[in-house]
């Protein structure tokens, strides 16, 4: 099976009123966890690499492990290149194979974003991958860099945004962040409902661990079509395979602790599929 069209996914979410989850995957048992909660639920996901994971394994290793564990798989999945850094990054993911890229460029002046954005929505467009851009900066910890400041997104320029830039889908800062939260989110659904009305491409939602399901589901109502989780994911994994180690201090072989971690994965993604999908049945 070949990756599936994340622009597809998406606009099918958003007729029919659920949202896609996207996962960040990190290794070869994340990948194989979500896949055996996607397959199981049978609904279609999203995996998801950040740059810091492909400096780790390489775009390549990503491509390769995925499509070998989507080969006997009945739902759609997707491979999305998450809060890509530069032009060349997105350009060699659509070139591994990947089906689905974003580009940050959520730091840089409302300009020079639309002219990144718009370079590698123009590639994305040429060759088929779907393409993502962020308007307005979800804060907190992502990946390597942790970013304080929260610009939440003004829905007249998102409107211009995506129409300069003829990109697939828009992530919204409304008051979400990356990583763990201090204390309950706030959300500016207000805001999410005034950009929805005002911008007719799928909205993303980053930084969703953490946020209360009741939230999440609000913000689907109101038009986010995909949800990214990466947080949750790693707490996951690594608190099983931190219990496993413990409950087997003489057990070496790894297959048995990443083994307890790629079921913890499996299980909390089946969570969050659930959750995503919960308005929908077929
Ligand atoms: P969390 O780590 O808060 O789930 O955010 C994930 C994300 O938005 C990835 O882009």
């Amino acid at each position: 099976m070949e990756f599936a069209s994340v622009k597809e996914l998406l606009c099918k979410a958003q007729e029919m009123g659920y949202a896609v989850p996207a996962f960040n995957v990190e290794n070869m048992e994340t990948v194989q966890g979500v896949i055996q909660a996607a397959e199981e639920l049978n609904r279609p996901v999203i995996l998801q690499t950040t740059p810091s994971s492909v400096n780790y394994a390489g775009l390549d290793f990503f491509a390769v492990c995925a499509r070998t564990a989507i080969r006997n798989t009945r739902v759609p999945i997707a491979l999305h290149l998450d809060h890509g850094s530069s032009y060349e990054l997105a350009a060699n993911a659509m070139k591994e194979g990947y089906s689905s890229v974003m580009i940050d460029g959520s730091r840089l002046s409302f300009e020079d974003n639309i002219g990144l954005t718009s370079r590698v929505s123009e590639l994305g467009n040429l060759l088929g991958v779907s393409v993502e851009a962020e308007l307005g900066s979800v804060g907190g910890k992502e990946d390597s860099s942790i970013s304080e400041s929260v610009t939440f997104t003004d829905p007249a320029q998102a409107v211009e945004f995506a129409e300069r830039t003829k990109i697939d889908s828009l992530a919204v800062a409304i008051g979400t962040s990356h990583g763990f939260y201090k204390g309950e989110p706030k959300l500016d659904i207000k805001r999410l409902k005034e950009i929805r009305a005002a911008v007719d491409i799928p909205l993303v939602l980053h930084g969703t661990s953490g946020v209360p399901d009741e939230v999440v589901k609000e913000c689907i109502r109101n038009g986010i079509c995909k949800v990214n989780y990466a947080t949750d994911l790693r707490n996951a994994f690594t608190k099983a395979v931190r219990l496993s180690m413990e409950k087997n201090p003489g057990d070496i072989d790894p297959k048995k602790y990443l083994g307890a971690g790629r079921e913890a994965v499996a299980e909390t993604a089946k969570k969050r599929i659930q959750l995503c999908y919960f308005d929908f049945s077929e």
